[in-house]
């Protein structure tokens, strides 16, 4: 797999809710020295992902999202890429036009239905990505029938992409290394194991009502969703894999995730996060990494 150390490192080329770009230096200090193939099943961003390639640490990955308008965008970065960043180009220049956005790439986007995520759709790749750098805080959120509905975020002149980092996104995502799945999370660690590594990102638990966004799918991610979760991390355990989350410090992650707190296979992170039980709706909070092995000789 390309990526090594003196390449400039690799960027996720959407901003994802719940991005871990603030969190990658502590999530990495958490990882194994080793380990065979690389899952991360909540992909989103994938700011992970891109960091341990940049750091030439993956040999070979699975990544996965349920979310269908995402992986089709990877598999467009993947093997269409001329031709998306062409689209691309042509949707910069509406880049700070609102009535373009609501009246043209809203709707063109809500109108191309996709059945699998795997389509290759090359318009629906670069209308995401359009919509992602141009509206409200690069959300994805669609309604009851499954349209996109995040309004305009009044930025100036954002750029859609960086030529040069999307290229490396497309070969670090090369078929002879990485197979890229539109599937349930636990679809995808079915293929894990023993000595393979699995990085668990899920939608988070809130630490209250209405702290945290969870609607990224039109299924949310319920307390229901975490118990599960929390089974599905257990049993890679017992089979041998190597197992990591991020979460919220929430009581239910907390009380889920007791044993392996309790042994110390965890840290606390601070991340700067949109909380609307704060005043001004920003404010610093622990986050937990966790994880089932023993800590790596340098931490
Ligand atoms: C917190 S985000 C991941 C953020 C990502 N690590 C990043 O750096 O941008 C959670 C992701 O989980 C996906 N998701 C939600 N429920 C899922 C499920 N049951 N199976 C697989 N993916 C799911 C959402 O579509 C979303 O992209």
């Amino acid at each position: 797999m390309p990526g090594n150390s003196s390449s400039p490192p690799i960027y996720p080329f959407l901003k994802w809710a719940g991005g871990k770009s603030q969190l990658l230096d502590n999530i990495v200090g958490c990882m194994p020295e080793d380990f065979g193939t690389y899952f991360e099943p909540f992909l989103g961003g994938g700011a992970l992902f891109f960091r341990l390639v940049s750091m030439g640490k993956v040999r070979r990955a699975i990544l996965s999202d349920l979310n269908r308008d995402l992986i089709n965008c990877y598999v467009v970065v993947r093997d269409e890429l001329d031709a998306l960043i062409s689209r691309l180009e042509y949707y910069q220049k509406y880049v700070g036009a609102k009535d373009f956005f609501y009246e043209v790439a809203r709707p063109s986007f809500n109108k191309i239905r996709l059945k699998n995520g795997l389509e290759k759709n090359v318009e629906k790749a670069a209308l995401l990505i359009y919509l992602n750098k141009t509206c409200f805080n690069g959300l994805y959120r669609v309604n009851s029938k499954g349209e996109f509905n995040v309004p305009w975020g009044r930025y100036d002149s954002p750029s859609l992409f960086d030529e040069a980092n999307l290229r490396a996104v497309s070969r670090a995502l090369d078929q002879r290394w990485v197979e890229i799945m539109c599937c349930d999370y636990r679809e995808a660690v079915k293929l894990a194991r023993a000595g393979d590594l699995v990085y668990f990102d899920p939608p988070y638990q809130p630490l209250s009502r209405t702290s945290s966004f969870t609607q990224y799918t039109p299924d949310s991610f319920s307390e229901e969703d975490q118990r599960a979760l929390a089974e599905a991390f257990r049993d890679l355990d017992g089979r041998g894999c190597k197992v990591v989350m991020s979460n919220s410090s929430s009581p239910l992650v907390e009380g889920l995730y007791r044993d392996y707190i309790s042994r110390g296979q965890f840290r606390v992170a601070m991340a700067a996060r949109a909380i609307s039980c704060l005043g001004d709706g920003r404010g610093r909070i622990p986050e937990y990494i966790i994880f089932n092995y023993p800590m790596p000789r340098n931490q």
